[in-house]
C-alpha cells in the first residue's frame, strides 16, 4: 500500500485521501487519466504521456489543473514519498466539483487533480515466455476512444469476461470483424511473412504511448510494419500476437479464445521486440531525472 496520494493541492495519507461526492468524475465520469510507467525509479516517456493528457483534456474543454512543470514536480515528489521503484504513476483530472447537472458548469470549476502510485512486481522470464490468453468480445465502447476517459465501464466488462475465463485480456471486435484494441492495451500480430501489424490511429482506439515508442523501435530495427486493421480470423492464424501497454510493455499473446497462437509460447519476433522496447525504457529512463530511492 503506498503511503501517500496527492489530492487537489496536498499530499494525504493514502488511506484517507478522498474527493468530494459532487466531483463530476464521480457523478458523470467527466474526466481523463494517465498511467505512466516507472522503471527503476525513473519515469518513462513522461513528455509523451503529458502530451496525451493535454490532448484528452483539450478534447473535453477541461483546463490543465496546474502547469506541466507543476505536474512533473508533484509526480516526482509523490514517487519520492512512496519510494516507487518499478510500477506506475496514475494521474486523474476531472472537471471538478459542481451541483449535479449535465452541461458544463459555468463558470468552470477548478479541475480536480489526483495522483497515486503503484509498485508492481517485475514479471518472471517464464511468465513472459508463457504469454497471456485473450478472449474476444464485441467492442461496445463509444465513438471517441482516442480520449483517455475515466469512463471505462465497457472495458471493465470486457476485462471481467476475460478474468472469468482465466484470461488476462480481451480483444475487442468491431462490427466488421476487425480487432480494434484490447480492453487496456493495443493489439498487434505478426504475419507468417514476418510483418508486424497494428491498427491505424483513429477515434476507435487509444493512441498508446507504448505503441508509439514501439513503432519507433520497429522502424529503427528495420522490421516490416503495416499500420492497418486486422480481423479476429487473421489474429487466430497469425504467427505471433502481442499486446502493448505502459504496465505490460510488450506482452506475448499465446492463446486467443480456443486457438493457440504459433507454438503456444512467446514468438521470436515478439521476444526481440520486448527486449528492444525494454532497452528503450532503460535508455529513456537514463535520460530522465532520478527521484525515487531504489
Ligand atoms: C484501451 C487502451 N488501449 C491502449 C492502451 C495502451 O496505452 P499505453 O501504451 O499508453 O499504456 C491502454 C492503456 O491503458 C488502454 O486502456
Amino acid at each position: 500500500m503506498p503511503r501517500y496520494a496527492y489530492v487537489n493541492g496536498r499530499f494525504a495519507p493514502h488511506k484517507q485521501a478522498a474527493v468530494h461526492i459532487e466531483d463530476r468524475g464521480y457523478q458523470f465520469a467527466d474526466g481523463v487519466y494517465e498511467v505512466i510507467p516507472v522503471h527503476r525509479g525513473r519515469v518513462v516517456d513522461e513528455a509523451l504521456h503529458l502530451d496525451r493528457l493535454e490532448y484528452s483534456l483539450g478534447e473535453l474543454s477541461i483546463a490543465m489543473p496546474v502547469s506541466r512543470a507543476s505536474m512533473r514536480l508533484i509526480a516526482h515528489e509523490l514517487m519520492r514519498r512512496n519510494a516507487l521503484t518499478n510500477g506506475f504513476l496514475y494521474m486523474q483530472v476531472t472537471r471538478g466539483v459542481a451541483p449535479r447537472s449535465h452541461p458544463f458548469p459555468k463558470p468552470a470549476p477548478r479541475p480536480a487533480l489526483v495522483m497515486t502510485t503503484r509498485q508492481l512486481p517485475v514479471p518472471s522470464e517464464e511468465a513472459i515466455e508463457r504469454g497471456i490468453s485473450v478472449v474476444s468480445t464485441p467492442d461496445q465502447r463509444w465513438a471517441r476512444c482516442d480520449i483517455k476517459s475515466i469512463s471505462l465501464l465497457p472495458n471493465v466488462l470486457a476485462k471481467e469476461l476475460a478474468a472469468s475465463q482465466g484470461c488476462a485480456e480481451a480483444f475487442q471486435i468491431d462490427d466488421e470483424g476487425y480487432v480494434t484494441e484490447a480492453a487496456a492495451s493495443n493489439a498487434w500480430i505478426v504475419t507468417h511473412e514476418g510483418t508486424v501489424v497494428t491498427r491505424q490511429l483513429d477515434t476507435d482506439i487509444l493512441s498508446g504511448i507504448t505503441r508509439l515508442s514501439l513503432q519507433r523501435v520497429i522502424e529503427d530495427l528495420g522490421y516490416r510494419l503495416e499500420i492497418r486493421p486486422f480481423t479476429l480470423d487473421e489474429a487466430y492464424t497469425a504467427r505471433e500476437a502481442f499486446i502493448t501497454a505502459s504496465t505490460q510493455y510488450v506482452m506475448p499473446v499465446t492463446r486467443i479464445d480456443e486457438r493457440i497462437i504459433g507454438n503456444g509460447r512467446a514468438g521470436i519476433l515478439t521476444t526481440a521486440l520486448r527486449q528492444a522496447y525494454t532497452q528503450h525504457v532503460v535508455e529513456q529512463g537514463e535520460g530522465a531525472d532520478r527521484f525515487a530511492a531504489s
